[in-house]
């Protein structure tokens, strides 16, 4: 049986749940599942937004066959082709031959990297700033290139002012029931999934985030439409708020990320005595083990807050493997603007503290507090000193 929800009269939406995904897009847990959203309009003509992943075929196509409500379907508008939402295109193309397919030039070329089809007769290319009039509703092409694939647009309906957003403003988190933001205590309760979900996900791409917002701002937005979790018809500038900070790498908190690797627990011990430090002056600490907590946890975590600590036990003659992995990942995400401090701890030759550097020293704007602090095998009362002073430098900077 169906299970849709309205946003409006004539646009449902026709997408699922999955609560048993392990990893999403085979890397990031999602503990809370994940929704693919896809929306149908009932027009003079009909019109569906993007497909889903092929785990909730079943649904979507029960879902589409009861909104159609015995029509046929006209045109599929893909806004992405990443195959959590495109993965279906072809089976929906064999259900609804007729279907004509809305998408711009890049789309096209990957449709035929994607599924060996000839969809050449089928497709209806749009560039920037094009419209089509589907009877009532009339759709305005916006390209929104590397937000997070190079061939994205979104789609503006001038009629309703509904933004149909693809990734942007998406969070993870399966909808169970709800699809509007007002429908959950969003800033309490989801906005951390949010804002993992974007900085992983969109994070490396901020300056072409910022463009793709430079064009849909001035629009007359009343509702957003996301390809995954919750549709926004109230309160969407207090989200917007979020993406125009995270999306400029600008800190949400003065306050400090602390991220350690430790083997037998000294490593551990120097970082708990560093967060003991700048707790005592009034700073707050997000305090990460990355050998329990995935990295996705803490690179979202490292674009809130201001200043950054990495402590890692030298291994292999290198950074510790989940360290390593961290870092590595921060700085794939072009994360900038960081205030950031080392320890490192090494038995016989403890090296780690300078290829860590070498890691992060590449990051924008990106300033280094003090030199490095060097643990030989656990911390000594004779180093409290030195951890302390670093604890000073970072609350003065904080205050
Ligand atoms: Fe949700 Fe970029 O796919």
């Amino acid at each position: 049986m169906h299970c849709t929800r309205k946003v409006l009269e004539d646009l449902i939406w026709v997408g699922a749940d999955d609560r048993r995904l392990a990893c999403f897009e085979g890397v990031y847990g999602v503990p809370d599942g994940v929704s693919y959203n896809s929306y149908l309009m009932i027009d003079e003509k009909t019109v569906l937004f993007d497909t889903v992943d092929k785990a909730v075929s079943q649904n979507f196509f029960e879902n589409i066959a009861f909104a159609l409500d015995g029509r046929t379907l006209d045109y599929l508008v893909i806004t992405h082709m990443e195959p959590d939402h495109a993965a279906t295109v072809k089976n929906l193309v064999l259900r609804y031959p007729g279907v004509k397919i809305i998408c711009n030039a890049k789309i096209k070329t990957m449709l035929a990297q994607f599924f060996e089809m000839n969809l050449e007769d089928n497709t209806v290319v749009v560039k920037e700033g094009d419209s089509i009039s589907v009877g009532r509703h009339e759709l305005s092409f916006v390209m929104a290139p590397m937000v997070h694939w190079p061939e994205v647009m979104m789609v503006f309906d001038k009629t309703d002012g509904i933004l149909f957003s693809a990734d942007a403003f998406g969070t993870f988190g399966a909808l169970n029931g709800r699809l509007f933001s007002d429908e959950t205590d969003f800033f309490n309760e989801n906005l951390d999934e949010a804002r993992r979900y974007y900085t992983n996900i969109v994070g490396k791409y901020g300056p072409q985030v910022q463009a793709a917002l430079k064009k849909v701002m001035p629009l007359n937005i009343k509702f957003v439409c996301p390809l995954h979790g919750f549709v926004w018809r109230k309160d969407f500038e207090k989200y917007l708020e979020k993406y125009l900070l995270w999306s400029s790498y600008a800190p949400e908190e003065k306050s400090v990320m602390l991220a350690y690797a430790s083997v037998y627990g000294h490593t551990e011990n120097a970082a708990n005595i560093m967060a003991k430090l700048l707790v005592e002056r009034g700073v707050r600490v997000r305090m990460y083990d990355t050998s329990v907590t995935p990295a996705s946890y803490i690179v979202s975590d490292a674009f809130r807050c201001s200043h950054l600590i990495f402590a890692s036990t030298t291994y292999n003659a290198g950074v510790f493997v989940t360290m390593e992995n961290l870092l590595r990942d921060i700085a794939a995400h072009n994360l900038q603007g960081r205030k950031i401090a080392i320890l490192e701890n090494g038995s016989w030759a403890p090296t780690c503290g300078k290829l860590m550097r070498d890691i992060l020293t590449p990051l924008k704007n990106t300033e280094f507090i003090g030199e490095n602090i060097t643990i030989r095998s656990s911390a000594k009362d004779s180093q409290l000193a030195e951890m302390e002073a670093l604890a000073d430098a970072i609350a003065a900077d904080i205050r």
